[in-house]
This record gives structure tokens, sequence and C-alpha cells, in this order.
């Protein structure tokens, strides 16, 4: 019988592709995935621990999720409700706890597992809880089902973290750091250029530490990307997030000879602070950060570079939040991802002294944020008159218009070309006017398709 499945992704990319993979694991026992909760057989929360805010959202939707069920279950119908992800590894007890009515929970590590789960709460009735770190491989356990991708793919290369900076939650959610093997990496990237993807976005908690087993050795993760560049059909690679003490020789040199390496870094600096960074346990200063990135400069001149930041960590004075200010002005940032500092509970940073009041860590937030919007909003201006390559993706917002993205990550749209540009394609564009978040610009011409 035909079963529906509505996942619903909190956080990061990794959970958006977990998501894709459940939804993997579960079409052999006849599940459709389907973009409606209120009509689905099975709801999945992917959730998200890395800050309070996210957790909060888990638990307004499930009151919401809750109310469902007890609905349809005046109507003889069932609702199934799985707690998935990093609030699941968490606080996988605290949940079923709080909210009885929940069927399964599970973390990150075991949702192949997924199948059996379900089976488990059927048959005794109740609710079926796994949290292990198991030690196969979750990624040799689902098939690949998928028919289409979309034309810019997440795959999972790299996962968990050993790095344990003090205000993070991903080591004890994720779990240690461990590098999927090459083949079973190479074969996935086939199969998504082979059902549509054209670019692939390789994706890691730390995934410039990528050091995966391949048949004929090692690989570092410049190496890695490599060996995907060689498929055919596949001409974007991109990555995220990487970590700056895992940036090596190798990597920088790959944004200077591989053209299918897309002129794009996110390296988060967090603070500007020698200070805060070493009680972050960031283990590098501003200084090794800014060198690094004049090294990858000079390997491509024209990378975008974008970074994380975060306000009122513990003990952050007024100069701490300056020296970040200052180091933002020095590196010159294409885009950025900011946030004020939020306690988790467990980490080290929760316990720490001098915590930083609420308005004074949103009063830094605003003040930061205008700086990386202005620095966002002058390096898309500085596109205005240049011609790009753009990887169309999906129909724009307006009748005839087309989106996708240049090689830095921007949102770029073209309109009244519909009708002779289809999504997959690259196409040639002037860029004509850059605002914060978005280009437009016109085809330049329309005789390069990407299959060239
Ligand atoms: N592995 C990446 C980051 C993963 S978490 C790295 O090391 O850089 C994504 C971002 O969330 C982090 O870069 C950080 O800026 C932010 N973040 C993580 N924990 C946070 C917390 N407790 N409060 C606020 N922001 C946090
Ligand atoms: Fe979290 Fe990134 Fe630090 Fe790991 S390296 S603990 S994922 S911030
Ligand atoms: Fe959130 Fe887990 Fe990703 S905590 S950011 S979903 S690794």
């Amino acid at each position: 019988m035909k079963k529906t499945v509505f996942i619903k992704s909190y956080g990061c990319q990794m959970n958006l592709y977990d998501s894709g993979r459940m939804a993997d694991a579960l079409a052999p026992l006849g599940f459709e995935r389907v973009d409606d909760g209120d009509s689905a057989d099975l709801v999945i929360l992917n959730t998200c621990h890395i800050r309070e805010k996210a957790t909060e959202k888990l638990f307004s939707e499930l009151g919401r999720l809750k109310d469902l069920k007890l609905a349809r279950a005046g109507v003889g119908r069932k609702l199934t409700i799985a707690v998935a992800g990093c609030v699941a590894q968490a606080e996988g007890q605290e949940i079923l706890r709080r909210m009885p009515y929940v069927d399964l929970v599970f973390g990150p590590q075991t949702y192949h597992r997924l199948p059996a789960l379900l089976a488990r709460a059927e048959r005794d009735g109740g609710y079926a809880l796994d949290t292990e770190f198991p030690p196969e491989d979750k990624f040799d356990h689902i098939p690949i089902v998928r028919d289409t991708s979309p034309v810019s793919a997440f795959l999972s290369v790299q996962e968990g973290c050993d790095k344990f900076c003090t205000f993070c939650v991903v080591p004890y959610t994720r779990g240690a750091e461990t590098s999927r093997n090459v083949e079973s990496i190479e074969s996935e990237a086939r199969a998504l250029v082979a059902s549509g993807a054209r670019e692939l976005v390789l994706l890691g908690q730390n995934v410039n530490a990528y050091h995966g087993a391949g048949l004929d050795g090692s690989f570092s993760f410049a190496r890695l990307i490599a060996r995907l560049s060689q498929i055919d059909g596949l001409e974007r690679i991109r990555y995220t997030t990487s970590h700056p003490r895992d940036m090596q020789d190798d990597l920088i040199e790959a944004h200077s000879t591989n053209s299918k390496l897309m002129p794009y870094l996110h390296l988060p600096l967090q603070s500007g602070s020698n200070r805060i960074l070493a009680a972050m346990n960031r283990q590098h200063r501003v200084q090794d950060y800014v060198r690094l990135i004049e090294r990858v400069r000079t390997a491509r001149p024209d990378i975008a570079i974008a970074g994380d930041f975060i306000v009122g960590f513990p003990g952050e004075a007024d100069a701490d939040f300056e020296a970040t200010l200052d180091a933002v002005r020095e590196v010159n940032y294409a885009a950025a991802f900011s946030f004020k500092y939020s306690p988790r509970p467990g980490t080290p940073a929760a316990a720490m002294p001098d915590q930083v009041p609420e308005p004074l860590k949103e009063e830094r937030l605003t003040r930061l944020q205008a700086l990386l919007t202005e620095q966002q909003l002058a390096f898309n201006r500085s596109l205005v008159g240049k011609s790009v390559d753009v990887l169309f993706e999906k129909p724009g917002r307006h009748p005839g218009q087309m989106g996708g993205r240049s090689p830095y990550l921007q949102a770029v749209h073209v309109d009244g070309i519909s009708g002779h540009v289809r999504t997959g394609e690259i196409h040639r564009v002037e860029i004509i006017s850059g605002q914060t978040m978005s280009l437009a610009g016109r085809l330049v011409n329309s005789t390069r398709a990407a299959a060239e």
C-alpha cells in the first residue's frame, strides 16, 4: 500500500542531505515523499541543536503535530511522528518524556535503521529510540533510489568533529570525525550526475579535514575533489564548511588549477580577538587566518570569502568585539553568517563566567551585520558590467525569468529567457545590477550549454 512521508529539515545542509537519504531508506517500504505535512502518514522532524532557538522551534512544531495526531485518531487515521537529527541525539529521552505521543526518536547516525525502527514501534505499540553511534557505516546500508536530482546536489563526504570548540554541540550530536570511503562517494556522485545534478556541494562539519580510504590509498580532500572532477557531465564542485586548521596546501592549490572547483570559500573565523579565539578553543590566531586568506587569494585572486561569526561569547569585552570588526574590515567578506552566542547545555562555554547580557549581544550583532551587509553589497555591485557563467537551477519568481548561481554562489536572475534556457545549463550572463542578496543580468550569448 502507498504511504506518504513528510520530512521537515532544520539546521545545516547536512540535515537537508540526511533528509533525502531518509527518504531513500523509506522508499523500499512504499513511502512516497510529499511536501504536505497535514496529510502525510509519517512526519519526520529532522532537528538542529546548534542554537537555543532551533530547539524551541522543535517543541512548538511538536505541539502542533500532537493536535493533528489526536484529530486523526478521532476519524480512525494514524499519524506517526518521528524526531530525528541533532536534538534527537542530544535529548532523545527528554523528548519522549515531554512528548509521549512521539513514536520514533533517532539520531543522525542511525537513520539507515529507519525501516527496522518503524517496524519495532508498530509491533510493540510504543515508541522506538535509537541514538547509538553504531560501528557500521549508514551510507553502505541505504540504496540510492532517486530518478531525478536537483541541478545542485548535496553529497556528504565527512561527518562529525573532534575539535570541541567550547561553544559547540556538534562533536556531541554528530560524534567523532569520520570520512566516507572514496568509492562510496564516487558512486553516489555518478548517480547524482546521471539523474540531473550539474553541481555537487561536498558536505561535512569539517569537510576539509576529509581523509578517506580509496582502493589506491588514502585520499586528502583535494585528491577527492580531483577524482570527482573527472566525472563527465559534472560542471561544478563546491564544499562546506571548512576549518582554518585543515586548509591544506593541496586544497589551496586546487583553487588555482581545478576549473570545476568554484571560487568560493566558506571559512569561519568566529571572532577577531585572539583572547576569545583561545577561549573558544579554535586553536588558531587571527593573524594565522588572515595569512591563510592571503595565500588562498594568491592562488585564486577572485575567490569569494564567506565567514561565520559569533558575538557575545562569554568574556567578550568591547575591545574584543572591535577586534572582530577590524578583522572583518581586513578580510573583506563576500558573504557571512553571524550569530549571537547561545549557551548550549553540556558545552564548556555555557559554564564560563562573564556571560554577555542579551541587549549587548543584540547591539554587537546589529553593528557586525551592518558591516557584513555593506561588504556583501559592495562585492555584488563590483560585478556589475562584468560577465559570469551562471548555472541555471530553476524558474525565477516572475514569468519568463530563470534563476541560477554565479561561480561566487550569488543568486542571479535573468528575465525573459525561460523559452530558450533550461535548468541545468550554464550560460554567460552580463550582470546589470546588484542587490545585497541577488544579482540581475542578461544573456551574453545563448550558445554555450552545459553539455559542451
Ligand atoms: N564546523 C564549522 C561550523 C559548524 S556550526 C566550523 O568549525 O567553523 C555552524 C556555525 O554555527 C558556526 O560556525 C558558529 O558560527 C555557529 N555556532 C555554533 N555554535 C554556536 C553557539 N553555541 N552559539 C552561536 N552560534 C553558534
Ligand atoms: Fe563545532 Fe566546527 Fe568547532 Fe567542530 S570545528 S566543534 S563543528 S564549530
Ligand atoms: Fe544543527 Fe546538527 Fe547541523 S546541530 S547545524 S543540524 S550538525
